[in-house]
């Protein structure tokens, strides 16, 4: 349960219409915070702005592909216009699958490159000139893959070690300004999408879950928990920071292989 007070603070989470992204927007929404989610699919857009507004607070939402400047362009101003300014980001719009760089196409790794890379990039230059100076917070949602190799995800670790050194290189621009960005890499989360896809049998779940030096999976919450902490006062000396939620799982995880035999197009880690 989030304790810290987000009243009268303009949030904006881009890909937060489902996922960590949506239990990170719920979270702001339930310490009280207006909240503007976006992402490319206007039926989620609808759907999240609904469950976020059962918290009592403002929330709105918009549809736009973060693969397309004009559109986060749009959809940002747009935010910072009905809400009056952007007082914390979070950027977490993401796209995945299983598949081994000798199977995937141009298209296939430029299409994980241009949501997740690119995309991060859209939104930071978007956000930029909405954001309360001195002040804002902006928090990067990343992902171990960032720096441990995954076999079946070249694209995703290329692409999340570039959001991390973006991270921190607008962590050396942006301090001047008094914004303070951060990464946050959440580990294996109950019912995400990427443990589904990255443990799709039950016995190696089990396996993992057990490696987990707290021995659980984390929860949206737990994500939520770490944003609201960067968002607030009580973070006010940390930016560049690159901040693993994953109750120690990074410590034992196993290097992910997939067999090099099962084809081109992924399978079960
Ligand atoms: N293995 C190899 N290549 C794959 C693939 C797979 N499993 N899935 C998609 N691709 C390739 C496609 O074949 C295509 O390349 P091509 O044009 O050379 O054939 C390219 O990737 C783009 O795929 P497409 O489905 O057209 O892109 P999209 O923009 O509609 O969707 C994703 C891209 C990543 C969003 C989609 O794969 C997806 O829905 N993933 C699951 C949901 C998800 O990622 N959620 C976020 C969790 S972090």
């Amino acid at each position: 349960m989030a304790s810290l007070d987000f009243s009268g603070k303009r949030v904006l989470v881009a890909g937060g219409t489902s996922g960590i992204n949506l239990g990170v927007a719920e979270g702001f929404a339930k310490a009280s915070a207006a909240v503007f989610v976006f992402s490319r699919d206007a039926a989620k857009v609808g759907a999240a702005v609904e469950r976020l507004s059962a918290h009592g607070g403002r929330a709105g939402g918009g549809a736009a592909d973060v693969r397309d400047m004009g559109a986060v362009e749009g959809v940002v101003a747009r935010a910072a216009a009905e809400m009056g300014g952007l007082d914390v980001v979070i950027s977490g719009a993401a796209g995945n699958f299983l598949a081994l760089v000798n199977g995937m196409s141009s298209n296939a790794f430029r299409t994980v490159m241009e949501i997740d890379l690119l995309g991060t990039f859209h939104v930071m230059r978007a956000v930029f000139p909405h954001l309360t100076k001195p002040g804002a917070s902006v928090v990067n949602i990343t992902a171990p893959q960032s720096w441990r190799a995954m076999s079946g995800q070249g694209h995703v670790c290329a692409a999340k070690a570039g959001v991390d050194q973006l991270t921190r290189t607008l962590a050396l621009e942006w301090g001047h300004h008094g914004v303070r960005i951060n990464s946050v890499s959440p580990g294996p989360i109950a019912d995400s999408g990427g443990v589904a896809r990255l443990y799709s049998d039950e016995a190696a779940l089990e396996r993992r879950r057990a490696s987990i030096p707290l021995e659980r999976l984390g929860s949206n919450e737990d994500i939520a928990n770490m944003c609201l902490f960067l968002a607030s006062d009580m973070a006010g000396y940390v930016t560049g920071a690159l901040i693993p939620v994953d109750g120690g799982a990074g410590l034992t995880m196993e290097a992910m292989r997939l067999d090099p035999r099962i084809g081109a197009r992924g399978g079960n880690a």
